[in-house]
């Protein structure tokens, strides 16, 4: 969907571009499982297209300004900069620690993002695209929005539910009404794909064709809210933070992607945003795809420049059947679970545990299940027996394979995984540009258990034919490489352990998956480094 495959075209492989973002995180609070799950999902995608050849930008970030961020701040005596400043880390720590590559990382506070959305802002403004009006409305202050006396419920805001103010004042209005037929005829016609789960996109026809679409009140007078840009025409408003931020998509290509091969990137002109635009996936949560399918398209449509190619609407975790949040006091802490499991299994579980258009359920319970079972017996255990049995029967060096050995097909069946047109490398292209993680990782571990169900078949620790025992050996550290290969995306760490486990060269990130994934490379007379089982069980690992 998003990138096409690297095309082989008179035998020079010409590889394309893959542009990938997350939402940028409000700085008014600390991170959690949500903001962890988009952040790791993006990862994925991103870590899987360098590994197929392609230039990637994967871009994530903090939303900086607007009415929360300036009330969080003055809650704690802080300037909304300073108080910004601080709770930024708290993003950049934990990317860390999960093991999050992006490739760059916007603050909506940056100057050269300032400079472009007041540039657009006015290049819309003299297109006649902003209009100045009076406007009557009910005010919701904590979602910063406007909502018409019909959309009210019991003077509740429709959306959060908590009371609103009536506010009447001169605004400016994007005329985002216009775009409505245009958007309806994009979304069915034009692109099946632009926003998906399927669900999602019927909720948003569903809502454009039902409805009629209104003009967006896109600025705030700076007497009521000062944490803002400010207007270029007129300097007493700051612009609606929404506008500011689906912005960042568009401004970070201008200035933080990359540079280099055949990417250019001029900041000077604003229609030429470089290689990078469009984005090849918005990855979102779904209580925010109003704002990116609607406002976002519309703005784009009004500035005449593609829209995304996907705009993907992930589900939402619940805790242990709850709904996360600070007054349950159940809000999942991703640096915790990463510290009790690993970032690795929790990595794994996200993606393993729920479709990702799905919302999931997760529980302590539920991780130490998919950590025992799936990482500890199957991986895990597959991982430390071959390579005890390398030790063992050949002091742990590969054996040349001998395949007239293979006596009933079972090698035959392993290797047909690893052949390019029927196995995992193509179902891992559909699976990974369909966005269906846990397609992919069920389809890795159907070969993981088959390699495990291989050990128990053909029995090595009872052979007594050499060339057959040295054919099963090689069988099994072969498998295991093109498992760590695969499994890259997901668990990059554990990857990489596996790979110097089997004294492998280089680093499984800086590898071609299409010319890796192939039976054979895997050199007899290597000498493996059995390390540290991967993945300790986890009640071994809780008692004194
Ligand atoms: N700043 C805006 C996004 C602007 S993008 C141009 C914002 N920030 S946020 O900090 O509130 O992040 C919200 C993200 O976290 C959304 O994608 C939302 O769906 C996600 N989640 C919030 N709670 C969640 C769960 N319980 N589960 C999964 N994702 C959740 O909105």
């Amino acid at each position: 969907m998003a990138s096409e495959e690297t095309q082989e075209t008179a035998g020079q492989k010409v590889t394309d571009t893959f542009y990938i973002t997350t939402p940028i995180y409000y700085v008014n609070d600390v991170p959690h499982i949500g903001h962890a799950y988009t952040t790791i999902a993006a990862d994925i995608l991103a870590r899987y297209n360098r590994l197929k050849g392609r230039e990637v930008f994967f871009l994530t970030g903090t939303d900086e300004h607007g009415q929360k961020v300036e009330k969080a701040a003055h809650e704690k005596g802080l300037s909304p900069k300073d108080h910004a400043d601080a709770m930024v880390e708290n993003y950049r720590l934990l990317w860390r620690k999960l093991d999050i590559r992006h490739d760059a990382f916007i603050r909506t506070t940056d100057e050269e993002h300032i400079t472009i959305v007041r540039k657009i802002l006015q290049e819309l403004f003299e297109k006649g695209e902003i209009e100045k009006r009076l406007y009557t409305g009910w005010y919701c202050v904590p979602d910063e929005r406007f909502w018409t006396e019909k959309e009210v419920v019991d003077g509740k805001c429709p959306d959060c539910k908590r009371p609103v103010e009536q506010i009447a004042e001169e605004n400016y209005f994007f005329l985002m009404s216009k775009y409505q037929d245009r958007l309806i005829q994009y979304i069915t016609e034009d692109n099946p794909l632009f926003i998906l789960p399927e669900t999602r996109k019927n909720e948003v026809l569903g809502f454009l064709k039902n409805n009629t679409l209104g003009d967006l009140c896109i600025s705030r007078p700076k007497q009521r809210l000062s944490w803002g840009i400010p207007l270029p025409f007129d300097e007493n408003f700051v612009t609606y933070v929404w506008f500011d931020a689906l912005l960042n998509y568009y401004t970070a290509t201008k200035y933080l992607a990359p540079k280099e091969g055949n990417l250019k990137s001029q900041i000077s002109s604003l229609k030429s945003a470089g290689d990078w635009w469009p984005p090849d996936h918005h990855l979102i949560g779904k209580d925010i795809l109003t704002t990116h399918a609607i406002y976002w398209s519309a703005m784009l449509l009004a500035l005449e420049l593609e829209l995304p190619k996907n705009i993907f609407a992930h589900g939402w975790w619940t805790v242990e059947g709850k709904k996360m949040s600070k007054s349950f006091g159940n809000v999942v802490d991703p640096n915790q679970v990463a510290d009790e499991f690993g970032t690795d299994a929790f990595r794994y579980f996200l993606f393993r545990e729920v479709p990702f258009g799905l919302d999931g359920d997760f529980s302590k319970q539920a991780m130490v299940q998919r950590y025992n079972t799936d990482l500890a017996n199957d991986l895990g255990n597959l991982l430390s027996r071959s390579l005890t049995m390398l030790e063992k029967y050949r002091r742990g060096e590969v054996p040349e394979p001998v395949d007239s050995k293979d006596r009933e097909g079972y090698e035959k069946r392993i290797k047909a995984w690893f052949t390019p047109r029927e196995g995992l490398l193509t179902a891992f292209d559909g699976f990974l540009g369909r966005l269906e993680f846990h397609h992919a990782l069920a389809r890795l571990w159907l070969v993981i258990n088959e390699i495990n169900e291989y050990i128990q078949h053909t029995v090595p620790w009872k052979e007594k034919d050499e060339g057959t025992l040295s054919n099963i050996l090689y069988t099994l550290c072969e498998s295991l490489r093109l498992v760590a290969l695969f499994l890259y995306p997901f668990m990059p760490s554990t990857s990489e352990k596996i790979w110097r486990q089997l004294n492998l060269e280089g680093e499984v990130s800086g590898m071609n998956l299409d010319a890796e994934a192939v039976w054979g490379i895997t050199r007899p007379g290597t000498k493996i480094n059995k390390g540290a089982g991967l993945f300790p069980r986890m009640e071994k690992r809780r008692a004194p």
